[in-house]
């Protein structure tokens, strides 16, 4: 695994200190990169290829950060285990991943499409804390061709269990007579809740598909594939760009 991260953070992935804490090493000049002092704040560490010293002692982080983008299929269950004895996410990468790995939020048993999985607690934290209004993106083809007023509620915000919804980004793909493909992008993660709000507007969802993570999406990627992600598509993953114009 190549990815780099920041010194800081592999000091505190080491055990060393937290990373506030492991700043003011660095800044005391206790921490060498490569037999040099390193006073500079968030200098890039690929593991196994710089040797990192601490008051002259090496420093190994125990486990490398791996972050992983699976297209999900059906009938998969987005925890650790399951006592039904469904199949589990993580069992689509056995032999591929040595990393223990978990999944960042949840989807539905029968939706499909884009699921993170890292052992990075930090940064999956973070996608899920509200603060950062990490949007996603779903397709979801929906029963009946919803109104413009019903669209217009979905964007503005609706009550679901006496809470509004955050207002949501919505693009009508493709509608015949019985159904209709919609595009919508929410940033909050409440258990179910693309489903619970078509329903709310009376047009239960038939089929439902993550397509990304803020400008981070499948790209392709075929169902119950994954791909190992990079620094960049870290990054794409906190865009605030429009996400609608998401590649599919
Ligand atoms: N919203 C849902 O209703 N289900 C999912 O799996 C994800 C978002």
């Amino acid at each position: 695994m190549e990815t780099p991260i920041r010194l800081q953070k592999y000091l505190a992935m080491a055990g060393i200190a937290s990373r506030r804490k492991a700043e003011e090493y660095i800044a005391a000049g206790r921490v060498k990169v490569d037999g040099k002092i390193s006073t500079a704040m968030g200098q890039q560490i690929i593991q196994g290829k710089h040797t990192i010293l601490f008051d002259n002692k090496k420093v190994v982080a125990k486990e490398q950060l791996i972050y992983i983008l699976l297209n999900k299929p059906k009938g998969y269950v987005t925890t650790l285990s399951d006592p039904q004895g469904r199949p589990i996410v993580t069992s689509l990468l056995l032999g591929a991943v040595k990393e223990r790995i978990f999944p960042v939020g949840r989807l539905d048993l029968d939706t499909t499409g884009a699921l993170l999985l890292t052992n990075d607690g930090e940064l999956a934290q973070n996608i899920l804390h509200p603060k950062y209004e990490v949007y996603k993106t779903y397709e979801a083809e929906v029963k009946g061709i919803p109104s413009r007023t019903a669209i217009q509620s979905l964007e503005q915000g609706i009550l679901l269990e006496n809470k509004k919804t955050a207002p949501a980004k919505i693009q009508i793909k493709r509608k015949n007579k019985r159904n209709s493909v919609i595009i919508i992008t929410i940033h909050e993660g409440r258990k179910r809740q693309v489903k619970k709000m078509f329903q709310a507007v009376g047009h239960p969802v038939q089929s439902l598909k993550r397509l990304a993570y803020g400008k981070l999406g499948l790209d392709g990627l075929a169902i119950g594939k994954f791909k190992i992600l990079h620094q960049n598509d870290i990054k794409r993953i906190f865009s605030k760009e429009n996400p609608l114009q998401t590649k599919k």
